[in-house]
């Protein structure tokens, strides 16, 4: 039977996937259904998904699976036993797999087989639902920790230390050419979405009577967001409340707000180190690899040398194409697992009475 490969980096705001046809997408982590029969006959479907949410949100009801890189309400430490609440993340999270699969045009008749990433250290219970899920819109399907992914679009031959710095987790892996234990992953509760909410926290200490919403928030600190020792002035047009729109300079909360971001990726760099044998440290030390979106912030390869700099030579490289390194790297893992492997896997699901449903 012919066999369509995908590899799908499921994150917490962005999804993305690559296949094996050459198509690849990557659309935000969304959902969206129409309000009521207004809103339906509208916009003329019975579900949205990334730009469109955005675009018609106010006639919708609108549902992001994932918090801090875990699916919501599926265990105590994301949302706790709201059953409901997780049914809805997983038929959420379901329908936007199902999507991605749709958005790279599988031809029809073809075997769909599957890599995708997660983060690093979720939960075992949270793997097991995801995997679940995937295996529900593929016809195999295997998780792969989201970091290794992304070192592995790499032709990447030294020992290295790859960070994933996503919206929901910052994710490292130690990458030297095997796949990794649980012992060279680790994963941080922290990433984009923390810095967008404590930027709108300082920024109303420091402006109480200027309005930021959430997504103003996030893409001034897309597009002006900076760490480092040299402060600069960030003036935009902020409106007021009762008030016209007034020029603000936001550097020093938006600076500060970056910075927490930076001294995460730096902590987690520290504690990689320290887990793995001082022998590898130079080498590992020269080759830091950083993807996912919070990899695009101005400065943080110098920060990075700054504050590793007392270990010895540091040296940080920014994976380019960053949207899709985890999907890419995802792909190539699926296009290189043995076809054996494959088949065990798919042997170990018809064991278990898995069995795919019809799209
Ligand atoms: N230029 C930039 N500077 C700083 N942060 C950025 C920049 N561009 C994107 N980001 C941030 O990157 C994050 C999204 O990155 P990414 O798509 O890798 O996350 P994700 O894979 O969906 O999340 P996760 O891996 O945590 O589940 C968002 O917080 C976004 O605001
Ligand atoms: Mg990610």
């Amino acid at each position: 039977m012919d066999i369509l490969f995908v590899g799908i980096d499921f994150g917490t705001m962005n999804t993305a996937i690559v296949a094996s046809n050459g198509m690849r997408t990557v659309q935000q982590t969304v959902v969206g259904w129409p309000r009521d029969y207004v809103a339906r006959k509208k916009l003329g479907k019975e579900v949205l998904f990334g730009e469109e949410v955005q675009l018609h949100r106010l006639a919708l009801n609108i549902v992001r699976p994932f918090h801090k890189g875990a699916l919501k309400y599926g265990s105590a430490s994301s949302g706790g036993a709201d059953q409901s609440g997780l049914e809805r993340s997983k038929l959420a999270a379901k329908l936007i797999l199902e999507n991605a699969i749709q958005s790279v045009d599988p031809p029809s008749g073809h075997q769909i087989l599957g890599v995708v990433g997660v983060p690093a250290e979720a939960s075992v219970q949270n793997k097991q639902l995801l995997l679940e899920l995937a295996r529900e819109v593929m016809d195999v399907a295997v998780l792969v920790p989201e970091p290794f992914a992304v070192g592995f679009c790499q032709d990447q031959a030294q020992n290295a230390l790859v960070v994933d710095i996503g919206a929901g987790t910052i994710d490292l892996c130690h990458l030297y050419g095997a796949l990794p234990t649980e012992h060279d992953q680790l994963t941080i509760a922290y990433g984009g979405d923390y810095v967008d909410e404590d930027f709108m926290k300082r920024m109303a200490e420091a402006v109480p009577h200027a309005r930021l919403a959430l997504g103003v928030a996030r893409s001034i600190k897309e597009r002006h967001g900076f760490v480092g020792t040299e402060l600069h002035p960030v003036p935009v047009s902020l409106p007021t409340r009762g008030g016209t729109p007034q020029i603000v300079d936001v550097s020093v909360p938006l600076h500060a707000a970056c910075t927490t971001l930076a001294d995460a990726v730096v902590d987690g760099l520290r504690e990689m180190l320290d887990r793995l044998d001082p022998e590898f440290h130079s080498e590992l030390l020269a080759h830091i690899l950083l993807g996912g979106g919070g990899s695009q912030l101005r400065g943080l390869d110098d920060y990075i040398d700054s504050a590793l700099e007392s270990y010895g030579q540091v040296g940080v490289t920014r994976l380019h194409d960053s949207a899709f390194a985890g999907a890419t790297g995802a792909l190539r893992l699926a296009m290189s697992m043995p076809e054996e492997d494959w088949k065990a896997v798919q042997q170990a699901d018809q064991r278990s009475g898995f069995r795919r449903r019809a799209a």
